[in-house]
């Protein structure tokens, strides 16, 4: 039988995919994930990110919302502990030890009441609360800068409504958005609620893409 390689199934995309697809297997991080046994090449933002805040310690709870194919739990994971991680995405994600992933859409009506079930069967964890909330959440892209800016700014938003009911004193909240005219709305909204709020693009986010991630530290419940 024929081997088909990854530039075979290349040539039968789209012109715009096998410009991605040629993109991410020359790419340094991709190919470091592989060699290093992480899940993608996003883990390295979370790393760098933590580097950076320090905000990963044993037994800290964590909500992980958009977590597939899995990087950033797996890092998380590591760091926390088992059972301690709470993984969402509207993909699979295959099986992470020590995490507990949920299928489904962030953005439906009772999501967030599903995430604080899932919360509350972490053991001494009755009010459903946990230490950080991270989003690596986003819609496909439109290639319309503005339009991908305001919608990951809708989810954000909604993203920081489930961090307010759920944080814990002092907790973190971490977003990635695409930059544009109304992110300083949402600074302002942060700044309200926690003691600090930084952005901070990681070495590892392409540098011809808008994607930063906000980092927001010692929520004021
Ligand atoms: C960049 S990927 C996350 C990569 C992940 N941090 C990692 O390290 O493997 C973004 C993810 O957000 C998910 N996502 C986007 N919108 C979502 C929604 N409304 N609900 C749940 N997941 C969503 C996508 O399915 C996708 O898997």
């Amino acid at each position: 039988m024929k081997k088909v390689n990854k530039l075979d199934k290349a040539k039968k995309l789209k012109l715009s995919s096998q410009k991605w697809l040629l993109r991410q297997m020359n790419d340094e991080y991709t190919k470091k994930a592989k060699n290093e046994g992480l899940r993608s090449r996003a883990a390295y933002k979370i790393i760098e990110i933590d580097e950076k805040f320090k905000i990963f310690k044993k037994n800290k709870i964590i909500v992980d919302l958009g977590s597939a194919p899995g990087g950033w739990s797996q890092y998380a994971v590591k760091k926390v502990g088992d059972n301690n991680v709470v993984a969402i995405d509207l993909l699979e994600m295959p099986e992470l030890s020590g995490v507990n992933f949920l299928q489904m859409d962030f953005l439906k009506e009772d999501a967030h009441e599903i995430i604080i079930n899932q919360l509350k069967q972490i053991p001494y964890n009755k009010y459903g609360k946990c230490d950080v909330v991270m989003s690596d959440m986003a819609a496909n892209t439109s290639g319309d800068r503005r339009t991908d800016h305001l919608r990951i700014i809708g989810i954000v938003e909604d993203s920081l409504n489930l961090a307010v009911k759920i944080l814990k004193k002092d907790g973190c909240f971490i977003a990635k958005i695409f930059q544009g005219g109304s992110s300083e709305d949402l600074v302002k909204n942060l700044k309200t609620c926690f003691k600090n709020v930084k952005y901070f693009k990681p070495n590892s986010s392409r540098k011809d893409s808008s994607e930063t991630y906000l980092i927001a530290n010692g929520f004021i419940s």
